[in-house]
C-alpha cells in the first residue's frame, strides 16, 4: 500500500462513527473536492491529498483550542508512516493554515496546495451539507438552535471566537455566510456561490417560520 492508502485507512478507522460533523465522510468529501480543485489549479496532488486526510486529526475544538496540536500530530504521523521530513513539514504547514479563527482574523495561505485544502474544508461547511453539519455540531455541544436574545458577534481574535457561547443560527452569521468572500481559488468560488445562496434561502425560510410568517 502507498503512504496515502495507509494513512487513509488509519484516518478512516479513527473517524468512523464520529457524531459532531467531523466524521470520516467529511474528511472523504474534503479529500475529493480538494483533489478536484488541485487538478484545476495545478497543485501537488500528493501533498493536497495527505493534508486533506489529516486536516482534522487533532482539531483545536477537541484539544482545548490548541491550534498547534493538529499540525504537530499530522507531522508526527507522516514521519511514523515513512514519509519524508519535507513532506511532513509541507502538510503540517497547510493544516496550520486551514482553520477558520473568527470573522476578523485573517487566515492567509502560503501555497496553492494550502489554498486548495482550505477551500475544500470551507466548502464542506456551507450549502446543504454545511447546514446539516452545523446543527450536528451544535447538538453535540448542547448549543441552542436559536436564541433571539443572543446577537451574532464578529470576533477579532481566535480566543474570543473559540470561547463565546452562541446559537447555531448565529454561527451562520459569525462564520458560514462570510466564507464565500474568503474562498481562495476561482474553481472554489464557483462552487461556493450556489452553496451560499442555498444557505441564505434556508435562513430566510427559518426566520419566516420562526415568526409565523410562512
Ligand atoms: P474549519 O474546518 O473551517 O475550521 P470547523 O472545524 O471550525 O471548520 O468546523 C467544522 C464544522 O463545525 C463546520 O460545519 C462548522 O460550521 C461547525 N461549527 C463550528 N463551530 C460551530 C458552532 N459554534 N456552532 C455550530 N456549528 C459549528
Ligand atoms: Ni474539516
Amino acid at each position: 500500500m502507498t503512504l496515502i492508502e495507509r494513512i487513509g485507512e488509519m484516518v478512516k478507522n479513527a473517524f468512523e462513527g464520529e457524531g459532531t460533523g467531523h466524521d470520516w465522510f467529511h474528511i472523504d468529501r474534503v479529500r475529493k473536492v480538494a483533489l478536484k480543485l488541485a487538478e484545476s489549479e495545478g497543485a501537488n496532488m500528493e501533498v493536497v491529498e495527505l493534508a486533506a486526510l489529516l486536516h482534522d486529526i487533532a482539531d483545536h475544538k477537541f484539544h482545548d483550542n490548541d491550534l498547534s496540536a493538529g499540525p504537530a500530530k499530522a507531522r508526527e504521523l507522516i514521519l511514523e508512516y515513512g514519509g519524508s521530513p519535507e513532506l511532513a513539514d509541507r502538510v503540517g504547514t497547510i493544516i496550520s493554515e486551514t482553520s477558520y479563527k473568527g470573522a476578523g482574523v485573517e487566515t492567509p495561505v502560503s501555497s496553492i496546495e494550502s489554498a486548495v485544502v482550505q477551500d475544500a474544508d470551507r466548502l464542506d461547511a456551507i450549502g446543504a451539507i454545511g447546514v446539516a453539519r452545523t446543527f450536528a455540531y451544535g447538538g453535540s455541544t448542547n448549543q441552542p438552535i436559536y436564541d433571539p436574545e443572543l446577537q451574532p458577534v464578529l470576533h477579532n481574535d481566535f480566543e474570543a471566537y473559540a470561547k463565546t457561547r452562541t446559537s447555531t443560527i448565529n454561527h451562520f452569521y459569525e462564520k458560514l455566510l462570510l466564507l464565500k468572500e474568503r474562498i481562495n481559488t476561482e474553481s472554489g468560488k464557483r462552487m461556493a456561490d450556489e452553496r451560499h445562496d442555498f444557505m441564505q434561502s434556508f435562513l430566510d425560510q427559518f426566520h419566516a417560520e420562526w415568526e409565523g410568517r410562512r
